[in-house]
């Protein structure tokens, strides 16, 4: 009984699921935001974009060496909108996405760039940005000997691989 009561409420609800993917408009995703670069940003922000040049998040790319430049695992943090729309894919194809840019804090920016000014706040992510995406108390200060033990993993005999 209980387990008939149970298919039956199974294919009920499969049919339900049915009618209203049926009935359903196409789902349309809402429409994804590019990165842009911080010179789109400089347009309308000088006064903030002046302030980023003085810190080090400009310059980031900079700390890695042209080895460690290429490696996903070093740069998704020293550069911004790493494997995202408009984001750094390399030094050779998006050297201008390099460094710890205006929208690595703030997130893609096309949408707020072609907002009205009523909708300008809504389009990009404001004060309340999340440093600890990059940024952890537990790991800070330890990069660069992070870096050097993954070298000596590196120097490591591997395991031999099936
Ligand atoms: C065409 C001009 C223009 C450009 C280009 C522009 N912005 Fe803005 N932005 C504005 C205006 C205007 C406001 C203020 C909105 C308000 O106060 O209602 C604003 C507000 C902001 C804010 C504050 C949001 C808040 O919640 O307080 C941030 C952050 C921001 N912009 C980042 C960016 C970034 C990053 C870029 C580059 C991708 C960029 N802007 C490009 C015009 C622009
Ligand atoms: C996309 C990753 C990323 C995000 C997000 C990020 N940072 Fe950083 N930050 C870095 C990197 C990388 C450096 C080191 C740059 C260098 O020295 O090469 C750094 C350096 C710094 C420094 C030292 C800079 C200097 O000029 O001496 C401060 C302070 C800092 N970050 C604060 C913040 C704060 C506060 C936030 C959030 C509002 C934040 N960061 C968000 C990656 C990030
Ligand atoms: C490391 C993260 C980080 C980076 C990089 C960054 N911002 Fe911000 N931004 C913030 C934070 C955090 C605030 C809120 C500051 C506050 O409340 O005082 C802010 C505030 C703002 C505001 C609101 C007005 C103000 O000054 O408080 C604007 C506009 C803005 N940023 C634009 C930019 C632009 C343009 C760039 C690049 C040139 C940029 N930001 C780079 C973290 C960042
Ligand atoms: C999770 C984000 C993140 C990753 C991944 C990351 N970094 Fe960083 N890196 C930071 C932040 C944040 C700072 C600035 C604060 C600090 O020193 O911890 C920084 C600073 C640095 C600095 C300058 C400060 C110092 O320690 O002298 C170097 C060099 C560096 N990173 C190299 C690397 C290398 C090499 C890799 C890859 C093995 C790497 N980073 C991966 C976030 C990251």
């Amino acid at each position: 009984m209980k387990l008939s009561l149970l298919v039956g409420g199974l294919v009920a609800l499969g049919i339900t699921g049915l009618v209203i993917a049926n009935d359903a408009p196409v789902e349309t995703k809402p429409a994804e935001a590019a990165y842009l670069g911080a010179d789109k940003c400089k347009m309308c922000h000088a006064k903030q974009h002046a302030t980023w040049m003085k810190m080090k998040h400009s310059t980031a790319i900079e700390s890695l060496s042209a080895e460690e430049q290429k490696k996903p695992e070093c740069v998704k943090c020293h550069v911004t909108g790493f494997g995202k729309t408009g984001g750094f894919e390399s030094m050779g194809k998006t050297p201008k996405m390099a460094n710890v840019q205006c929208e690595a804090c703030h997130n893609a920016g096309s949408l707020h760039m072609k907002s009205t000014a009523a909708e300008k706040k809504k389009t990009i992510n404001g004060p309340g940005v999340d440093c600890r995406e990059c940024h952890s108390p537990h790991v800070d200060g330890n990069r660069k000997k992070g870096a050097a033990e993954e070298k000596k993993e590196e120097a490591k005999p591997e395991e031999a691989k099936p």
